[in-house]
């Protein structure tokens, strides 16, 4: 088996700011100095312990000097003298590598869908869920689609909580950690009650809203009631692609949300689709149950309602929606920052358990897993 050399380094040229770097693979790129030094992983600059940085960041002269550089190991490693540091300091040309320009993770594609795109994948059973190989489908299937069911669990809160901790852990909210609900007019929340539950996303009013929602089906001696499911990134794509205006006023507008009861007002605001420094899409939200006043001004407010009329009519655009009736046993988890969810209006009694899960862990479950 021949071994991947992509990541070695082949040469590399002092510059008076920095060193340009020849990968295996053809790439180059040049590390500025201050760059280099700061990411030194000596003992004395790195804590391999706790993963975490020792250097004093702000005392390094942001003009320092390579003394002279050296590609050792065979071109895995490379060896800086710095005017400020003893010794050599070795970097490994991986590490390099991965933090070049060029380098893009080999990642799991994910699927933007609508209904006709969804099939029997999406079916986990509980005992494959919380086996090590199932474990690893069910994370893809959420990476990917954004939303899974585990099938078979037992009707109790401990089949939720051991979901959530082979994800990561219970996050607690104004709802509690793990909660129970039915149908219960007396509750300040929409979920509460039986009429149609239009698709959205939860905690808006929240600055770091859930990254997943788990729902557990426990009873269910009604009519209707079916988990609807749509991809937020189809709608968004959908925007982009049939009017770039009302696309652009939903990545720039901050929309307030909020929770007004159970003793508490909570708020927070943020573009409808949020864009990270790259213009990708970094999270969806949507709740117009729970959308606080605020003001523009008029040419902007019309663009506003023009283009979450279009959101909206999308996310309630039967194309778009996957639909399921959940079977007691039948666990939903979905990914609160793309998927939005929905219910459709029932009559009689359903019982759901469930909770949320942190996003970052979410996140770090797929990373551990090597999905991203
Ligand atoms: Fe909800």
């Amino acid at each position: 088996m021949t071994k991947n050399r992509s990541n070695y380094v082949d040469k590399i040229e002092i510059l008076n700011d920095g060193l340009k770097v020849f990968f295996s693979n053809q790439s180059e790129d040049i590390f500025p100095n201050i760059w280099l030094r700061d990411h030194a992983r000596d003992e004395n600059n790195w804590d391999e312990r706790s993963n975490q940085r020792k250097t004093f960041t702000a005392k390094l002269n942001p003009n320092i000097k390579i003394k002279n550089a050296n590609i050792s190991n065979e071109g895995k490693s490379i060896d800086i003298k710095w005017s400020d540091t003893p010794n050599d300091i070795k970097y490994s040309s991986e590490f390099l590598f991965k933090n070049s320009f060029n380098y893009s993770r080999k990642k799991n594609q994910i699927k933007i869908w609508d209904n006709t795109e969804i099939n029997d994948e999406i079916f986990v059973k509980y005992e494959k869920a919380i086996s090590k190989e199932g474990f690893k489908n069910l994370l893809i299937n959420l990476h990917v689609y954004g939303f899974a069911v585990i099938t078979d669990c037992q009707k109790k809160m401990s089949s939720v909580e051991a979901i959530a901790k082979k994800i990561g852990y219970v996050r607690n909210s104004i709802f509690g950690g793990l909660w129970s609900f039915e149908s219960n007019a007396d509750m300040a929340d929409s979920a509460y009650t039986s009429e149609e539950l239009r698709p959205h996303t939860d905690s808006t009013y929240s600055n770091d809203a859930p990254g997943l929602q788990l729902l557990l089906c426990c009873e269910y001696k009604a009519n209707g009631g079916d988990s609807i499911m749509v991809d937020g990134l189809k709608i968004a794509k959908t925007i982009k692609d049939k009017n770039k205006d009302l696309y652009e006023a939903l990545t720039k507008i901050e929309v307030p949300g909020n929770y007004t009861g159970d003793g508490v007002i909570l708020e927070a605001r943020r573009p409808i689709i949020k864009l990270n420094s790259k213009s990708e899409i970094s999270q969806i939200s949507f709740n117009n149950y729970d959308r606080a006043p605020f003001r523009l001004d008029q040419k902007l407010t019309k663009i506003f309602y023009q283009a979450i009329s279009m959101f909206d009519n999308l996310a309630n655009s039967k194309d778009y929606q996957w639909r399921h009736i959940l079977k007691p046993g039948e666990l939903l988890i979905f990914n609160n920052w793309r998927v939005l969810h929905g219910r459709g209006s029932f009559n009689g009694k359903r019982k759901m358990m469930g909770c949320y899960i942190n996003k970052e862990d979410f996140d770090s479950s797929c990373k551990i897993n090597g999905l991203i």
